[in-house]
């Protein structure tokens, strides 16, 4: 039996696109090698939202081209972002890749690897935008799973590559979710994490007779019997209307965590950056969020070195980053992007600067982070268990509902719902004891 091996880049969407790729290569006879080295099939799911992802695929790429030097018939197949971002140059970059996708065109991929990785298509690039929600599956953890509801985006974020490469928002029909969470509710996942580059439009395209809002899908989503957790990522902050926040607020299973990329504390740059929200604006939203869902966790994107960024704008982020208080931030230097709008803005900021203002940025993000994570202490946190710490295999590791990861003293099974006392805290874990198992 030939084996594949699949290096995946990239946000939770792409790692959700290779348990497809995986489950795709698997229906056609191939089996999983637990290193590159020994698949004969090597598929690389690649990500180009900043210019580290792609350097970094290019020294594995550089590592599987030796390879196929040595062995002609190992066959390299390059997906997602980055593949379909350089679609009309892929197969100059790198001649030794056989096969190439977009995110698209994933229930394809099986045409092109060929039944038991046999009979490749070589230089063939496939664009099909089609949802892969139909497709084999191979699911790394058994009690949790992504769910796809939308594919693409319709806002036009300066700095952001992925309308150019994911396309215009598409909805996946409800019937479609609400059927795919029930068979994983049925196959024993008890929390689900819905996906789409802008959860909060979901639905706005779709046909009349259908339409609805990403509101009612939260609650259809927790009315599936066995569904414990729902989790959704990414909203964006100028869609995020009233009937989501007391869906959330309402559901029993929709956890108490939002994820609310900001960018910037800026008004300025967030018009350059089309945000289409002002600093005011987003702080209303986050007053509303906490009135309304208590004991919110938020977390956040923000970038900095955006061109144009003065060392006051860079203040002003600051200033709102203290005054929302984030239980966890995302902080990326800004990476000018080809064929982006902000790629060509003039008063691109120098290296050093951004640098030094993520360096304060995350100081400041670290400091707050372990202040909100102690004000857990001496709470009791229901925990879903993943595993053993990995740290110290004496302890079980899992993750409250407001998603921060718990390392407790107890004994506990992979999925179960176990009750901790909170005792200690870091910037990013929790430490704590079981105090009971939670009934189901
Ligand atoms: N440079 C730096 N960060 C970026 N992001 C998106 N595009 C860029 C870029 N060109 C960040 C945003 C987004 C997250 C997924 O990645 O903060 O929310
Ligand atoms: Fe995900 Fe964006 Fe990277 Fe594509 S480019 S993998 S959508 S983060």
């Amino acid at each position: 039996m030939k084996r594949y091996h699949v290096t995946t880049f990239g946000c939770q969407m792409n790692a959700h696109d290779s348990e497809r790729i995986k489950g795709m290569l698997e229906s056609i006879g191939l089996g999983e090698a637990a290193i590159p080295e020994d698949a004969d099939v090597l598929v690389f799911n690649t990500c180009t939202i900043r210019e580290k992802p792609d350097t970094r695929l290019a020294a594995y790429l550089g590592d599987a081209g030796a390879r196929k030097r040595l062995d002609p018939d190992v066959v390299i197949a390059v997906g997602g972002c980055f593949a379909e971002a350089q679609r009309q140059r892929i197969f100059d970059l790198y001649p030794f890749v056989d096969v190439a996708f977009g995110p698209g065109s994933i229930p394809h991929l099986a045409e092109w690897v060929g039944a038991g990785g046999v009979g490749v298509t070589r230089g063939k690039f496939g664009t099909h935008e089609h949802f892969a929600g139909h497709l084999p599956v191979h699911r790394e953890r058994r009690f949790q799973a992504w769910v796809q509801v939308s594919m693409g985006c319709n806002s036009k974020c300066a700095y952001c590559i992925v309308p150019a490469v994911r396309g215009r928002e598409q909805s996946r029909r409800p019937a479609d979710i609400v059927a795919e969470v029930t068979n994983l509710a049925a196959d024993g996942v008890s929390e689900i994490t819905l996906l789409g580059q802008n959860v909060n439009s979901w639905g706005r395209d779709l046909a009349p007779d259908i339409q609805t809002e990403f509101g009612e899908l939260l609650r259809a989503c927790d009315a599936v019997p066995g569904i414990e957790r729902i989790r959704f990522t990414s909203p964006h902050p100028k869609d995020f209307r009233p009937p989501v926040i007391s869906a959330i607020a309402e559901c029993d299973s929709v956890c108490e965590q939002v994820h609310l990329p900001l960018q910037s504390g800026s008004a300025r740059i967030l018009k350059a950056m089309r945000r289409t929200y002002t600093p005011e604006r987003y702080l209303a939203l986050v007053d509303r969020l906490r009135d309304t869902i208590p004991d919110l966790a938020l977390g956040t994107d923000i970038i900095v070195g955006f061109p144009g960024e003065s060392e006051h704008d860079f203040e002003q982020t600051l200033d709102l980053v203290e005054q929302v208080r984030f239980d966890s931030a995302f902080t990326f230097i800004y990476s000018p992007r080809a064929g982006t709008e902000a790629a060509v803005m003039p008063d691109q900021v120098p290296e050093e600067a951004k640098h030094a203002r993520l360096e304060r940025l995350v100081e400041v993000v670290q400091r707050i982070a372990a202040e909100r994570n102690a004000e857990r202490i001496g709470t009791v946190e229901e925990v879903l268990v993943e595993g053993t710490s990995r740290t110290d295999s004496a302890l079980v590791r899992g993750r409250t509902r407001r998603n921060t990861m718990v390392n407790f003293s107890g004994t506990a099974d992979t999925g179960d719902l176990v009750d901790v006392l909170i005792e200690s805290a870091t910037s990013t874990t929790l430490r704590g004891r079981a105090t009971s198992l939670v009934a189901v």
